[in-house]
């Protein structure tokens, strides 16, 4: 059984990561979205809510599984029995990470493959940020997100309002 790791902060999940999960699902047997959980960075959006968000979009998806990861992405890799780390690509920029994030993970084990998806065009100007910056800014992001995110954007500023 081929198994694929997806890993990311999904802060939050955009329409950008949910093309390259469904794409991987059609690939791979077994697709885990992993929350890989750095303690030292701060996150926009809770451990609770990220991970609400990821099981919602992927409810209806028979070979993806939802997980979090305090740890190299690559020790949880092993642990599970995966033996592909996917990746998606938007622009040039993206390379320089990618290739220093695809070294250190060789570097711990180069049995484990590094798959990348390049992102459809009209997707790849959608970052985390770029969303959260939109729709700070008023800016109507409803097709650029899973309807998810925006509930979660609006309970979090009802939380806001009633505090
Ligand atoms: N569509 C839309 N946006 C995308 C995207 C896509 N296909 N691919 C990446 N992005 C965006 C993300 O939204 C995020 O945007 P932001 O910077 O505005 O928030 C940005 O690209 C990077 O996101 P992501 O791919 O999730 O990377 P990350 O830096 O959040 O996560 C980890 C990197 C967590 C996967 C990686 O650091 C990791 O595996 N950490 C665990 C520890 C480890 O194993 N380290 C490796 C050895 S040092």
């Amino acid at each position: 059984m081929k198994i694929a790791i997806y890993p990311g902060s999904f802060d939050p999940i955009t329409n950008g990561h949910l093309d390259i999960i469904k794409r991987a699902s059609k690939l791979f047997d077994k697709v885990i979205v992993l929350l890989a959980i750095n303690p030292e960075k701060s996150y926009r959006f809770s451990k609770e809510d990220r991970l609400n968000m990821l099981c919602e979009v992927t409810k209806g998806m028979k070979n993806v599984e939802v997980d979090s990861y305090n740890g190299l992405t690559i020790e949880y890799a092993r642990k599970h029995g995966a033996s592909v780390l996917i990746r998606g690509l938007r622009v040039v920029s993206d390379f320089e990470y990618e290739w220093a994030y695809s070294a250190a993970n060789e570097y711990i084990d180069k049995d484990i493959e590094m798959v990348f998806l390049m992102s459809h065009k009209e997707l790849s100007f959608i970052s985390s940020s770029a969303i959260d910056e939109l729709y700070r800014s008023g800016v109507d992001i409803s097709s650029l997100v899973p309807r998810v995110v925006l509930e979660t954007y609006a309970k979090l500023q009802d939380n806001k309002l009633t505090k």
